[in-house]
């Protein structure tokens, strides 16, 4: 309805298919470029240096260097409107490709092993369409390049470098390649889509010996193993059981020999959860653990404890903009997963705290051609189908969040795109 009233020419919608598909090959090409040249996190050079050139040779605006290597670019639409941000990560991990592709890993021992190469890809294919047709959309995109999203994090940074304002962000979208989910699935759900992550590292100082005599030591990995069968105690007995949480600990290092009592023990671990009320909560809790069994047979600790993440948290209004989105681009039997959720993290949850929007996940797996090992796997890879849909899906959320938020005061925007959603006038 929005569009029709427009005095702006609305995207056709008959259009955006075709043209998409025409900018497969050079998605392909893209991504395969990226793949084999990974970056670890804030080490993204080459990838930022590939994403500036092209943005520059499209003549699209935009700003280097945010956050060591993040890069932030602007697309004014003819008309003018809200503001609308795509973000992109760009960073690999530290593993080493066991796929036997032309365009394998050329770094030695560093990946694309969650799909970031691809979310970069999607992302310029977004920026190149939408240069190209500034006069159908209204309203200004911002693409956000984002830097170490493996850790330590580059959204926040890049939030305090201000890439949410000049021009003020309204809204976020962001998607992530999903190897859980057939091709061309679409998972998304308001609230919390992922958890939170906290990390700790604990070391316990007892008092070596023999190990023939332990009355005269105190036994480090004694009291570890009684701190790892304490911990699994908070999840079961501590967190109201409505509640999803995870205390994982995932390593315990100690001792040197069968007959020596270990002096020290060294135990990490992850916590996960998705209601922001337990944000202090498993810090303070873990730390009562490990310091009343430690008292008790007389040992000592020091304990790091790190709170990461926090929880990717959607907006109920851009949930259901990218779900009708999507309803729309992504046909049964695939379609949309309702429910999608994992305990896995990702600093988008900063973005989402400071401006309403939504994270979704792309399926990306084809076990058909053996494209479904998991994410993080040195064998990892997805079907590049994908990537046209994925600027497909972009295309139609900002076309939409354009025409919808027309004439609505900024604020209005998320209640007024939940209460058109679904119906066929808000389609245009
Ligand atoms: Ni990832």
């Amino acid at each position: 309805m929005f569009a029709t009233s427009s005095p702006s020419r609305p995207i056709d919608h008959s259009q955006i298919r075709p043209a998409v598909r025409s900018l497969q090959s050079q998605l392909v090409e893209w991504r395969r470029h990226l793949h084999q040249r990974p970056e670890l996190s804030f080490r993204e050079q080459l990838t930022a240096a590939f994403v500036a050139h092209k943005l520059q040779a499209w003549g699209i605006e935009h700003q280097t260097g945010i956050a060591q290597t993040g890069i932030v670019a602007v697309i004014p639409g003819r008309q003018p409107g809200p503001v609308l941000a795509i973000r992109a990560d760009m960073d690999a991990l530290p593993i080493q490709e066991e796929n036997q592709v032309p365009y394998r890993s050329c770094h030695d021992g560093v990946m694309h092993a969650c799909g970031h190469d691809g979310h970069v890809a999607i992302a310029l294919g977004t920026a190149l369409y939408l240069a190209e047709h500034a006069a159908e959309f209204a309203g200004t995109v911002k693409i956000i390049f984002q830097p170490a999203e493996e850790g330590p994090g580059g959204a926040k940074p890049m939030i305090e470098a201000g890439v949410l304002e000049h021009p003020h962000v309204d809204a976020i979208i962001g998607l992530h390649l999903w190897n859980n989910l057939p091709l061309g699935t679409v998972g998304v759900r308001s609230g919390a889509l992922m958890a939170a992550v906290e990390a700790f590292r604990c070391k316990i100082f007892g008092k070596g010996g023999h190990g023939a005599m332990p009355h005269q030591t105190v036994d480090s990995i004694v009291v570890g193993a009684q701190i790892v069968s304490a911990l699994q105690s908070i999840v079961a007995r501590n967190v109201n059981p409505i509640d999803s949480a995870v205390v994982t600990v995932g390593e315990f290092q100690s001792g040197t020999a069968s007959n020596v009592i270990a002096d020290t023990a060294d135990l990490s671990g992850t916590v996960r959860y998705f209601n922001p009320a337990y944000e202090l909560f498993f810090a303070q809790r873990i730390e009562q653990v490990i310091a009343g069994i430690c008292q008790s047979y007389g040992a000592s600790y020091k304990l790091d404890y790190w709170r990461l993440y926090p929880a990717v948290i959607n907006d109920d209004g851009m949930t259901e903009l990218v779900r009708s989105v999507a309803a729309t681009v992504v046909e049964p039997p695939v379609g949309i997963v309702p429910e999608c959720q994992t305990m896995g993290g990702e600093d988008m949850s900063f973005f989402l705290q400071a401006v309403p929007g939504c994270y979704f996940f792309l399926g990306s797996a084809n076990p058909e051609k053996a494209l479904a090992y998991p994410h993080h796997h040195p064998r990892f890879d997805f079907d590049e189908t994908v990537l046209g849909l994925g600027v497909e899906i972009f295309l139609r959320c900002i076309e939409k969040f354009g025409n919808l938020a027309k004439g609505q005061a900024v604020d209005e925007i998320p209640r007024t795109i939940t209460k058109r959603s679904g119906s066929k006038e808000a389609e245009g």
